[in-house]
């Protein structure tokens, strides 16, 4: 049985070590990639694809994700009197309606796939998707409608995959292809995090996902896997030996590890040329920083 994807689950429980001090007070999610925080890239993607109900889990010390969300009737006020119409409408779009939005606590790290376990009665009985907004995409058609539009053909579960160098393996969830039919591919079997020598294919699991009701029965009965946590691989996995199918899709776009140093500022370079205001200022500094480096060199 095919439905439509209406709802979302964004864990947002971890503990973000690798940008902390920084984590110690601000939630990974709410860092900034030119000036917007990187959950409001997950909710525009999640709402172009027809997302309606948005379920975070969350964990101590991540309120500010929900002030976030909130309204600020007193700075709406204050823009207002000032005629700044432009700020007002860029307001909005951090608004959500009220129902609209849910937040459930983790109250231990134990996993990923823990993670999305917690959501489950708010799942209930529908397919839905996961979104890591650690993993920011730039395409031209968000990713997760792609996903959702592949979905609403196959039906079983998806996962958004990327090709990754054979050495970088280790750090994802590695999928064992069945057939390959370009955008979309067939799967076999997923591992998490392989050695390079060990890993069926180079095909590596991002943070987009959509899954049926089934994967949460799987987590039901889950014993942690990989790194002692609670892995959603591995209820993925399960869907396979239970004879159901999994999906991967290769997406049309770029991914950006945000949940890495590195892969933070490859995407504030790459988010701030992207943008009209900044650009030719952006581009003149980074020219300038770069004829520089040459001459240093
Ligand atoms: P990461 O592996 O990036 O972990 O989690 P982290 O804690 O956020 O960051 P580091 O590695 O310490 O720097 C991937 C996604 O899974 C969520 C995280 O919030 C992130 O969106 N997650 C992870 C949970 O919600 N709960 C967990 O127990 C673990």
């Amino acid at each position: 049985m095919k439905r439509k994807v209406t709802k979302a689950i964004f864990p947002v429980a971890g503990q973000g070590t690798r940008f902390l001090p920084a984590t110690k007070a601000v939630p990974k999610e709410i860092m900034t990639l030119v000036d917007r925080p990187l959950i409001q890239y997950a909710i525009d993607e999640a709402r172009a694809a027809g997302i309606k109900e948005f379920i975070f889990v969350t964990s101590r010390g991540k309120s500010a994700l929900e002030d976030y969300f909130d309204h600020a009737p007193q700075l709406e006020q204050s823009l207002r009197k000032k005629g700044k119409t432009e700020l007002l409408d860029t307001l909005k779009s951090t608004n959500m309606d009220s129902g609209a939005i849910a937040y459930i606590r983790q109250h231990q790290a134990l996993g990923l796939g823990h993670a999305v376990w917690c959501a489950r009665r708010l799942i209930a009985n529908e397919p839905f998707a996961v979104i890591l907004p650690d993993d920011v995409i730039a395409a031209e058609k968000p990713c997760l409608q792609q996903m959702v539009e592949a979905y609403e053909e196959t039906g079983g579960s998806m996962v958004a995959a990327m090709e990754v160098p054979q050495d970088k393996t280790s750090s994802y969830g590695v999928l064992d292809v069945k057939d390959d039919m370009g955008s979309l591919v067939s799967v076999n079997g997923m591992v998490e995090k392989p050695a390079a020598a060990d890993a069926p294919s180079n095909l590596a699991v991002i943070g987009r996902y959509i899954l049926t009701p089934t994967v949460l029965q799987n987590l039901n009965k889950m014993k942690s896997g990989a790194g002692g946590e609670i892995q959603l691989t591995d209820a993925i996995a399960q869907e396979l030996t239970e004879g159901r199918d999994v999906f991967g899709m290769r997406f049309r776009g770029q991914r950006f590890d945000c949940g890495s140093k590195a892969g933070f500022l490859q995407a504030t370079v790459a988010f701030g040329l992207a943008r009209d205001d900044l650009r030719d200022e952006f581009m003149g500094f980074l020219d300038e920083m770069s004829a520089l480096r040459a001459a240093a060199q």
